[in-house]
């Protein structure tokens, strides 16, 4: 007989017929119930077995995260808290685990123990929830860019330009570190590399992708992107993975219209679907706050934000408003940020970014209209000389969570400033020939996925949204 997913079993109305259900046992009470988990769904079913019958020895052996199949018939639970159950007539261990020794004790552990045990981590609730949650997330990604007909597109992962300036590179060479092949000038010879050039990871596969809209009209892309920052944060990862459509002939109005409609989509669709697993991180946060002190408490359950975000406009602001609303606000003026704004120009850091969204606005915020001088080359120069066409959306407890721009369409205004930032315009030949050759208007963004699995779960630490988290100093499994 071919086993039923507990998901299945749980939603069945059918009972009274025989079943089997395979799975990893949760915990084992009274030599009796086996709460018994498969991974389908955050629910255990529970499996009633006839202990009389089972010999002490394989009893013994339903412990804590063993692995086994159970035959038994679906019943009406007579306990609380199910309503279908498992009495089991045959069972069987596919895998033993020691009790002494298996990490996952059924009781709750620290965040960072359960990243030290990454690897098992997933076999507890909440981790299955995260896990279940990003899943269903990727898959609204995709449903939402083809049912508007984007085309999806792989742009490369090792990449020969690094003119983008979004982040430090990790380097990709063929060459020994010993005896490294240098040229005359004693410089590191990387003709002689696996690609006859440098070449690193890719920190974003914008450039690439804005060629292929300027072909197929709407792309995205979906794809791990790495970052060498040394920014040991709760926000950053070196390696995470960025959703980054890109749009001919849409400007900078049309790019935050996708963004917001893209991102209350994917919300909206993970809320239909993985109610169960949403409503544990629900009280999962609740409970956690409960340790805080009241003021850093959230106001909003976790479903009661998600539905907040989908539920009403983000708010846009343009960056020299920002600047006003920052210079005036109280943690300026009594020097509680650690960096003070005092002039027009300056780099928000994250610690701004909240207080406007946390503090100030109380939603979901667009900033645009960036200075030139901290926003990338190939941003749109406004009429002023001195503010670019950019955009990044600001989520409360994340901060930024999509970067994008209109692009600079205009072949001219970009090489001056290419020649501007001292960058080798050999380097980006065939980025400059979009502009050569039919040049429009066009826009994209970047969304950092983990930020946003970090928002619809209600964690706290991105660590804790990716399977196997690449920080600096850590890189185990
Ligand atoms: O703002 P960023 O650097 O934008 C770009 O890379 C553009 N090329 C995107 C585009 O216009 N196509 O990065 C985009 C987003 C950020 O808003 C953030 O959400 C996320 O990527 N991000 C990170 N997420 C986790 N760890 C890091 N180290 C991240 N760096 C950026
Ligand atoms: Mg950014």
């Amino acid at each position: 007989m071919k086993h039923t997913k507990v998901k299945d079993l749980l939603n069945g109305t059918k009972t009274l017929h025989e079943v089997k259900a395979k799975g990893w046992v949760r915990t084992f009470r009274n030599n009796q119930f086996i709460a018994l988990n498969d991974g389908s769904t955050i629910n255990n079913i529970q499996c009633v077995v006839d202990f009389e019958n089972t010999p002490d020895e394989t009893l013994k052996r339903i412990t804590t995260g063993a692995a086994v199949s159970v035959t038994g018939t679906l019943v009406e639970s007579q306990g609380a808290g199910q309503t279908v159950e498992i009495q089991v007539t045959k069972l069987e261990i596919l895998g033993d685990s020691d009790p002494e020794k298996y990490p996952m004790q059924p009781k709750k552990h620290s965040l960072e123990f359960l990243r030290e045990n990454a690897h098992l981590r997933i076999r507890t609730n909440s981790f299955g929830a995260i896990m279940r949650v990003r899943s269903t997330l990727s898959f609204a990604v995709h449903q939402y860019f083809q049912e508007k007909g984007f085309f999806y597109v792989n742009t490369p992962i090792i990449t020969g330009s690094d003119a983008e300036g979004a982040g430090e590179m990790f380097r990709v060479t063929a060459l020994p570190f010993d005896g490294t092949p240098r040229t005359e000038d004693g410089q590191v010879n990387f003709k002689e590399d696996f690609f006859g050039k440098e070449t690193n990871l890719t920190v974003s596969g914008q450039l690439e992708g804005e060629t292929y809209a300027m072909a197929l009209g709407q792309i995205y892309t979906f794809g791990p992107t790495f970052r060498a920052e040394n920014s040991n944060t709760s926000r950053h990862l070196a390696e995470f993975w960025m959703i980054e459509p890109e749009v001919a002939f849409n400007n900078l109005a049309d790019n935050m219209d996708l963004a917001e409609d893209f991102i209350k989509y994917v919300i909206k669709y993970t809320v239909d679907k993985c109610g169960d697993d949403l409503k544990f991180l629900e009280q999962r946060l609740l409970d956690e706050e409960k340790s805080k002190p009241q003021a850093e408490r959230s106001e909003m359950s976790l479903l009661e934000k998600l539905s907040f975000v989908m539920d009403n406009n983000f708010k846009r602001v343009s960056y020299t408003e920002a600047i006003d609303i920052l210079k005036s606000s109280k943690p300026n003026k009594n020097k509680k940020f650690n960096y003070i704004i005092d002039e027009w120009g300056a780099d928000l850091q994250s610690e701004h970014e909240r207080y406007l969204v946390e503090k100030h606005f109380k939603c979901p915020v667009i900033l645009f209209d960036y200075p030139a001088k901290i926003k990338a080359f190939y941003m749109r120069l406004n009429e002023d000389g001195k503010t670019v066409r950019a955009m990044d959306i600001l989520f409360p407890g994340i901060g930024e969570i999509v970067g994008g721009s209109q692009r600079e369409e205009r072949l001219d205004v970009l090489l001056q400033k290419i020649a501007d930032l001292g960058i080798d315009e050999k380097e980006l030949w065939w980025y400059l020939d979009t502009r050569r050759f039919g040049t429009a208007v066009h826009s994209g963004f970047g969304l950092g996925f983990e930020r946003l699995v970090l928002f619809v779960t209600g964690m706290s630490n991105i660590r804790d949204v990716i399977p196997f988290p690449r920080t600096p100093q850590n890189a185990e499994f």
